[in-house]
């Protein structure tokens, strides 16, 4: 039996021996000194200006789509049809309008044709993912988007440390959200992250991560501008936007600021493990032609050559004996156009009008890859999945 699980020791002894240290020698629990120090190692690792640490990759994308109406307006927002399913919710609460793009095989983000023919007078956003790892972007892609003046918004919740071209996804839109759930490239057990060289959106971002009030933004000059506004209000509670709760704590920080340490270190065993993995992979029963440049997978994309549902249940069968983990559909489950969210709001789209994101639905999964995977079991999955 090979036994893997999707992730493994994502929160090491010295992460907890950090919290236990952080606990000992504190008493302030509540977002303080060290989500900024988080954040501010965060932005340099990345490269941006600014980043709001929040309690998850969800809460990053509900407060994302929320900025973006606030000081650009609700319209119509391009989402993958594979993705996770707050990529898509936080969308519907913002009150824009979801519209839905098929992807490509070779990133499994939206293909940039499908994007593109997508655009209408309504566009306001497109919120492409960079799913599992691989860079879902493409430099005529960016190119079509700023002459038409689109807005990007880059989910990067499964890609930390992905490249396009050298440059690290999440620094190419005009804000990026990451995820620090437990089986991403980094943990901090519940989080997530947005970042943003604009110096307004980040404003909004804080405010509308504590519960719309000014006295969260940095900029005097926003803070005067509701001061003098509004003379009769408390300058402490002055709520300038509908605003959630989605901070995160002390503790999430300090155990973020660790794992940091080893993010790099950890993405090159990841890296390698996707390697071999796809090298020796039965490349006539399963699909190897990803496109792996700047790729950091913390999962191994298994897909079928053929829609072949005979294959796909020995496949899952195997892997179940085995006690092998896996996720069918990959992201979110596959094709979220099937999704009873959708279907109850959107009754008249066809999920077979996104054939690849249905093939993914169905013949698609992921398998985990983490730093502490040995080559020996890699070895025997392929093994596994080659007799088939
Ligand atoms: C692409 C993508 N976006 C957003 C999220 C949401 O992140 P979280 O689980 O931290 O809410 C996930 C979840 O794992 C994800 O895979």
């Amino acid at each position: 039996m090979i036994g893997l699980p999707l992730m493994d020791n994502n929160i090491t002894k010295d992460d907890t021996d950090a919290l236990i240290e952080f606990l000992k020698n504190s008493n302030i629990f509540t977002q303080n000194r060290n989500v900024r120090e988080f954040e501010s190692l965060w932005s340099e690792w990345l490269g941006v200006t600014y980043s709001v640490f929040v309690n998850s990759g969800s809460s990053a994308n509900f407060i994302t789509m929320a900025v973006i109406a606030e000081l650009y307006g609700r319209g119509e927002v391009i989402v993958p049809a594979v993705t996770w399913s707050s990529d898509i919710s936080s969308v519907i609460f913002a009150g824009h309008m979801p519209v839905f793009a098929d992807i490509n095989f070779e990133n499994l983000a939206m293909a940039e044709k499908e994007i593109i023919a997508k655009i209408t007078p309504d566009t306001k956003a497109v919120f492409l993912s960079h799913i599992l790892g691989f860079n879902g972007l493409s430099g005529s892609l960016l190119q079509e988007l700023e002459n038409r003046g689109i807005m990007l918004i880059e989910d990067v919740c499964e890609s930390h440390g992905a490249t396009f071209k050298g440059k690290k996804c999440g620094t190419f839109g005009l804000a990026s959200n990451f995820s620090f759930y437990f089986a991403h490239h980094m943990s901090t057990i519940e989080g997530g992250m947005i970042c943003t060289n604009d110096k307004k959106f980040y404003e909004y971002a804080r405010m509308f991560r504590s519960h719309g009030m000014v006295r969260e933004s940095t900029d005097d000059d926003i803070k005067k501008n509701y001061y003098e506004k509004y003379p009769k209000l408390n300058p402490e509670f002055i709520f300038t936007v509908p605003g959630f709760n989605m901070r995160s704590t002390e503790l999430n920080a300090v155990i973020g600021i660790n794992q940091l340490k080893r993010l790099d270190e950890n993405n090159k065993k990841r890296v390698e493990n996707l390697k071999y993995f796809l090298e020796n992979l039965d490349s006539d029963k399963y699909y190897v032609d990803f496109n792996v440049e700047g790729s950091v997978n913390y999962a191994f994309v298994l897909l079928l050559r053929e829609a072949d549902d005979v294959l796909f249940g020995k496949v899952c069968d195997r892997l179940c004996e085995e006690k092998v983990e896996f996720r069918r559909g990959t992201s979110g489950g596959g094709n979220q156009v099937r999704q009873p969210y959708i279907q109850k709001r959107f009754p008249g789209l066809n999920p077979k009008d996104y054939p690849n994101a249905d093939f993914i639905h169905f013949y698609g999964m992921y398998i985990g890859n983490f730093p502490a995977l040995e080559r020996d079991k890699i070895r025997q999955l392929v093994e596994v999945l080659n007799v088939l």
